[in-house]
C-alpha cells in the first residue's frame, strides 16, 4: 500500500517548483523505504482553461481521496478580469473551505547562511529566528457573506467568525507551543473590530486550558512593526485569516526570500494540504529561476504531519541546510561569493545532499 499523494502544481512557477518537491519526496522516499504515490491534478488558472473552472469536481475528488495534497501556486495577470468565483485563487479557496483546511502552519526560520540576505539588520536577526505563525484558514473576511456588491453603490466583505472556528484554531496554536518554548501571541484588532473582542476572550477562556503556555495578545499593527523590530520575542503567533496573510509575507522578509518558506494547512478531515507561501509570480515564470525550496520543504511538512515521518522530514531539511551552507543560491538569495543556480540544479543539489 502506497501513500496518495494529489499533486496540484497549478499556475506561473507552482509547476517547476512543485517538479522538484515530487522529485525530492521521490528521492527521500526511495532512501527511507516510504512508498509514495503521486496523482496530478489541475487546479486555478490551468484547470480554469481546461474546463472553465479554477477548481473541477475531480480535481476536488482526488484531493478528497488523497492522503496529503501538495500544492504549487495560483494565478495569473490574464485572469485578473474573471469574476471572483471564477479567478485561479478560487482553487485554493475552494480546496480550504471544501475540505475545512482551517489551521495553516507558517514556520518562519532564519537558515545561518542567509542571515545577511535579509533587509533586517544583522543584531535584530542575532543569530536567528524560530516563529511560527499559525493562521486561522477558513473564516473571517475571505469567507464572510453577504460578499460584494449588496446596493448600487456599495460593496462589502463580512468579517465573521464562529465561537468553534476560533476556538479550534487557537487549540493548534497552543498545542504546537507546547512543543516548542510554550508562549503563544495572539494577534488582533480588538480596540476596533467585534469578532477580534470575541477572539481575545476566547483566547483567555482556551489559555486556561493551558496553564504552561504564556498567552500575551497584540494588536495586529503592532505585531507588523514588532516582527520586524524584535522578531526574536516571538514563539507561536496565532492570528485570523486576513492578519495572517499579511504577517506571514512580512516574516519572509526575515527568512531573506519568500521563495524558502512552506506551509502546512490542517483539517478536522483527513488529507492536509501543503504549499509554499509564495504565489505564482509570473514574471518569472517558465525561466527555470524561482527558487523551489519553499516546495521541498512543504515536502518535508508532508513527511512530518501527513505520514508522520519525522526521520524522513528532518533529512529533508539538513539537506536543504547543506546546500545553502555549500553556497548554492537561486536569484531571489543572491549573494556575494555564492554560486547562482536554477529550479532544477536547487532541487538535484537537494537530491544529491540526501545520500
Ligand atoms: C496565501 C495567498 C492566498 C491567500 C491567495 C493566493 C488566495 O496569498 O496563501 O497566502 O490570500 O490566502
Ligand atoms: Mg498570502
Amino acid at each position: 500500500m502506497s501513500y496518495r499523494i494529489a499533486v496540484l502544481p497549478g499556475d506561473g512557477i507552482g509547476p517547476e517548483v512543485t517538479r522538484e518537491a515530487v522529485k525530492v519526496l521521490e528521492a527521500v522516499g526511495r532512501r527511507f523505504g516510504i512508498p509514495l504515490e503521486f496523482e496530478w491534478g489541475l487546479v486555478g488558472g490551468a484547470a480554469y482553461e481546461a474546463t472553465g473552472h479554477p477548481l473541477p469536481p475531480e480535481t476536488l475528488e482526488l484531493a478528497r481521496r488523497a492522503d496529503a495534497i501538495l500544492f504549487g501556486a495560483v494565478g495569473g495577470d490574464q485572469w485578473d478580469q474573471l469574476p471572483l468565483e471564477l479567478r485561479p485563487e478560487q482553487g485554493i479557496l475552494g480546496l480550504r473551505k471544501e475540505l475545512d483546511l482551517y489551521a495553516n502552519l507558517r514556520p518562519v526560520i532564519t537558515y545561518k547562511p542567509l542571515l545577511h540576505t535579509s533587509p533586517l539588520r544583522p543584531e535584530i536577526l542575532g543569530d536567528g529566528v524560530d516563529i511560527l505563525i499559525v493562521r486561522e484558514l477558513t473564516g473571517g473576511l475571505y469567507f464572510g457573506q453577504p460578499k460584494g456588491q449588496v446596493a448600487p453603490g456599495l460593496t462589502v466583505d463580512t468579517c465573521a467568525y464562529t465561537d468553534d472556528q476560533i476556538r479550534r484554531v487557537l487549540h493548534v496554536a497552543f498545542q504546537a507551543a507546547r512543543k516548542r518554548r510554550r508562549q503563544v501571541v495572539s494577534a488582533d484588532k480588538a480596540n476596533v473590530m467585534a469578532t477580534s473582542r470575541r477572539w481575545r476572550e476566547l483566547a483567555e477562556e482556551v489559555a486556561r486550558e493551558y496553564p504552561d503556555v504564556e498567552l500575551r495578545h497584540m494588536y495586529a499593527d503592532n505585531c507588523a512593526m514588532q516582527l520586524i523590530r524584535n522578531p526574536r520575542q516571538f514563539d507561536v503567533i496565532v492570528t485570523e485569516n486576513t492578519f495572517g496573510d499579511i504577517l506571514t509575507d512580512e516574516g519572509a522578509t526575515l527568512a531573506g526570500s519568500i521563495g524558502l518558506l512552506p506551509s502546512a494547512s490542517l483539517g478536522s478531515g483527513r488529507a492536509a494540504l501543503y504549499e509554499p507561501i509564495h504565489g505564482s509570480a509570473p514574471d518569472i515564470a517558465g525561466k527555470g529561476i524561482a527558487n523551489p525550496l519553499a516546495a521541498i520543504l512543504c515536502g518535508a511538512m508532508l513527511l512530518r504531519y501527513s505520514l508522520d515521518r519525522p526521520d524522513a522530514a528532518a533529512a529533508v531539511e539538513a539537506a536543504v541546510q547543506e546546500v545553502l551552507a555549500r553556497g548554492l543560491r537561486t536569484p531571489d538569495l543572491r549573494q556575494e561569493g555564492c554560486r547562482i543556480v536554477g529550479t532544477q540544479e536547487m532541487g538535484d543539489a537537494v537530491v544529491a545532499a540526501l545520500g
